[in-house]
């Protein structure tokens, strides 16, 4: 039998809103996703170029207003060719090690903080043809992996930061959301 080809993912360029934190999407517990439709692949499409327009490098459903459990990234930015991953129902099976590395968000604009993630993880999903894959994923494809992951179940990166350090934060983005507008 013949390996199917895998189709190279479009991009749909339509960008999506993205929500910043304060809004609730981004602290709700996803649902699984249980239907691959037409409809989904055209967000996933539409995912790719909202991420790639904020230069991203991952991309959590709920950051866009969907409440669906599932995740893209691409760590080589804009560059060709790309490695587009799209992770549907993810969940992290083995992890070994953890190591500090700088993190930022595009639901938490303008902040930068170093968190303490496993250094190596193995995470299985279903891909974008609803194909059961498995990824090992060390340095900053585990770090991506794992900070996106923490968005599906509700969970921002500067949950990690000291209580003190997380007010200091969230009064920053605060008045920032009002001098922005967002
Ligand atoms: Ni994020």
């Amino acid at each position: 039998m013949k390996n199917q080809e895998e189709k190279e993912i479009e991009i749909i360029e339509d960008e999506l809103k993205i929500y910043k934190v304060g809004d609730e999407i981004l602290r709700i517990e996803t649902e699984p996703v249980k239907d691959i439709n037409g409809e989904l692949v055209d967000f996933i499409k539409k995912m790719f170029y909202t991420m790639y327009q904020n230069r991203g490098i991952g991309l959590a459903a709920t950051q866009v207003g969907s409440t669906k459990r599932f995740f893209i990234a691409d760590l080589k930015l804009n560059e060709e060719p790309s490695k587009k991953l799209v992770l549907i129902n993810p969940v992290i099976t083995e992890s070994e090690g953890s190591e500090l590395g700088e993190e930022g968000c595009l639901s938490v604009p303008g902040i930068t903080e170093s968190v303490k993630r496993k250094y190596k993880v193995l995470l299985k999903a279903m891909d974008i043809n609803g194909k059961e894959i498995e990824i090992e994923a060390e340095g900053l494809l585990a770090r991506v992996f794992q900070h996106e992951l923490d968005h599906l179940h509700g969970k921002l990166f500067i949950d990690y930061l000291s209580p003190i350090k997380k007010k200091l934060v969230l009064n920053r983005l605060k008045k920032q959301r009002k001098e922005e507008g967002w």
